[in-house]
């Protein structure tokens, strides 16, 4: 780091005063972090961008400073001038970089009075997220806030390096647009030049960057904002942050490889721990479902889902036998040796009902090979020793099974996998892991509204035949890390013809897809080469490699989860005269968002 511009307040950083300064004079600004009076001495550690830096006063050589020091409070703002000294040796400090001097200080200024903080700055434990996010200003002096914005930096910084490097060209994008369908609700800007239309503000910059690289742009990429209107979670924000990244004549293997070197670039420049090299290990999307039950499987522990159709053909137990005579399966898991009492075992049961199952075997394998479960009268000495050999049982082992439909007995036993390894902290200590997810299904049945949905986007290249819209495949891919998906992209449609099927298949006839996609129509008219992206979380990415729980945590201004900010207080209601130049009349006359708004 280099030294500051020597002026009025300072002329170097605190933390890069140490042992090789003794007997310098220094100038240096900041915050108090912490004050003891002992009587005579005062210690303050003083606080910059660059770390602490113990300041002493003496009431006898410096009286005027140390006078001023007396009054000094956590979080005041000062400059000081002194000389470096070596600590006496019982009060060298081995655990911040400036731990063996201090400056003795012969002037002191106060720049700036604190008030008392709502919460403590020079102690990282738990506050009220609320508290914080509302005085985010101190938040943002502690450390645990500050190494996340650090990390960040140099996550966003690497991704700029090595895209530049590779001959990539950084373009902005439109931030009123019209509607970029990523599957969420659209966030609304009222025109007061065209009263009563709207511009959307992006989901994501996927159609400009198709423009882009129609339009000779080979190699595009944006840090860009996306921004969409769902229900928010600790892996979920109404703006977030996409590496998007869009190439002319490339496959799947040409995006994929490329993410994996700069995504390895990212975890050496974070110092990231426990992540195998690529190339990472691919899966299908059928296969994910049926091994883990999700499109985003946390295969950072076993706990595999198996198919119990073959080995309880026959049983009396209605509910397998029900299911296999129809188009449901049994599937089952074995959670290993574990001890579960009846009032978990219902819990679990439970949980699986509200992710929609009918119920929930469980079964504990006993020391002479029999179970005890709320169905074994109902299973056969030949069925039994079936299902230990299927899911490779042994005595001690609890096992669970659901009946259902083949996507119900899947997400219900993936969700039961999740809690288990929460439950028994199965994480703990693993590597990470991180996983493609290739070979989505193109499109995913809307009962409610009748028609198709895309399941990635429907600018994404199908494969197969459109005579069976179900069957389609895509040429998607996702990133996943520990379970969570930290990227998606996918090889586009080129051709005009392809783009107009997809859309109809959406519900679309021509001439709204003409209104609302004319744009990309056109252009596919007038040679788009073959092209795919991705685009990757950044704010996923951050949390994840900083070990945070929410995304919140690494985002400088983040909102809570009912999508308000308890800073600004935004979303805020607006005069009477805004609507009116806009057009616009509101129904309901908003009030501010409650204080008790709890963020998570
Ligand atoms: P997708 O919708 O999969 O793809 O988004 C890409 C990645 O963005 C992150 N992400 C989010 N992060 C925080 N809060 C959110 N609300 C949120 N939504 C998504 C996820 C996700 O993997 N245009 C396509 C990309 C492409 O096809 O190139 C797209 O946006 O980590
Ligand atoms: P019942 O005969 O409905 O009382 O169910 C007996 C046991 O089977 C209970 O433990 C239920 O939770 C469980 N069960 C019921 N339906 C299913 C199903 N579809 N899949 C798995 N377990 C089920």
């Amino acid at each position: 780091m280099s030294p500051p511009r020597a002026n009025a307040y300072r002329d170097r950083w605190c933390g890069a005063v140490d042992a090789s300064c003794e007997g310098e004079q220094v100038r240096v600004a900041g915050w108090v972090h912490r004050r003891r009076d002992h009587g005579g001495l005062i210690f303050i550690d003083l606080r910059d961008k660059s770390g602490l830096l113990q300041l002493v006063f003496h009431p006898d050589r410096f009286g005027e400073a140390h006078e001023q020091a007396h009054s000094l409070r956590s979080e005041d703002v000062i400059s000081v001038s002194g000389e470096v000294a070596r600590r006496l040796s019982e009060n060298i400090n081995p655990n911040i970089a400036t731990g063996q001097i201090e400056i003795v200080v012969s002037e002191c200024r106060q720049l700036a009075d604190a008030q008392t903080p709502p919460f403590q700055v020079d102690d990282d434990g738990p506050v009220d997220e609320l508290l914080r996010l509302r005085h985010r200003v101190i938040d943002l002096r502690r450390q645990g806030l500050r190494d996340a914005l650090i990390l960040r930096h140099e996550v966003v910084r690497t991704m700029r390096e090595e895209l530049n490097a590779r001959g990539f060209l950084e373009v902005e994008t439109p931030i009123l647009t019209r509607s970029t369908p990523e599957g969420a609700r659209d966030f609304l800007v009222a025109s007061r030049l065209t009263p009563g239309a709207f511009y959307a503000l992006p989901q994501s910059p996927q159609l400009f960057k198709q423009l882009l690289v129609m339009g000779g742009i080979e190699r595009y990429f944006q840090i860009a904002r996306c921004f969409r209107d769902e229900d928010l979670r600790a892996d979920r924000q109404p703006e977030f942050t996409q590496l998007d990244i869009e190439l002319a004549f490339v496959e799947e293997e040409d995006v994929i490889e490329l993410t994996e070197a700069v995504m390895a670039s990212v975890f050496v420049a974070a110092e990231a721990k426990g992540i195998a090299s690529p190339p990472w290990p691919r899966l299908s999307y059928d296969e994910a479902i049926a091994r883990f039950g999700s499109d985003r499987p946390d295969m950072r522990f076993g706990l595999e889902i198996v198919d119990l159709g073959a080995a309880v053909a026959g049983s009396q137990f209605q509910v397998f036998s029900r299911a296999l005579e129809g188009d449901g399966t049994v599937r089952a898991i074995n959670a290993g040796q574990r001890e579960l009492a009846r009032k978990d075992l219902d819990i679990l049961t439970e949980q699986a009902q509200r992710n929609g199952a009918k119920g929930l075997v469980w079964a504990f394998v006993q020391e002479d090979g029999s179970l005890r479960s709320p169905i074994a009268k109902f299973l056969s000495d030949q069925i039994v020793e079936a299902i230990k050999d299927a899911l490779g049982a042994a005595p001690g082992d609890l096992l669970f099974a659901v009946a259902d439909a083949p996507e119900v007995a899947a997400s219900v036993l993936g969700e039961l996998r999740l809690e288990l390894s929460r439950r028994f902290e199965l994480t703990a200590g693993a590597q990470h892991q991180l996983l493609w997810v290739t070979d989505f299904p193109m499109f995913d049945w809307n009962e409610d509204e009748k028609r198709w949905d895309a399941l990635h986007h429907p600018f994404t290249s199908p494969t197969g035949s459109f005579d069976d819209p179900a069957r389609l495949r895509s040429r998607a891919y996702d990133l996943v890390f520990d379970g969570t998906e930290i990227g998606g992209g996918s090889i586009r449609i080129n051709q005009r013809e392809v783009q107009a099927q997809v859309l109809e298949l959406l519900g679309m006839d021509g001439d709204e897809a003409q209104s609302r996609f004319g744009f990309l129509l056109d252009a596919l008219q007038y040679g788009a080469p073959p092209h795919g992206g991705i685009a990757l979380g950044v704010d996923r990415i951050v949390a994840l490699l900083a070990g945070r729980e929410s995304i919140r945590d690494v985002i400088a201004f983040p909102k809570t989860a009912s999508g308000s900010d308890p800073l600004t207080g935004a979303p805020a209601p607006v005069s009477p005269r805004q609507l009116k130049e806009l057009g616009l009349k509101t129904e309901a006359l908003a009030t501010p968002a409650p204080k008790t708004d709890q963020p998570s």
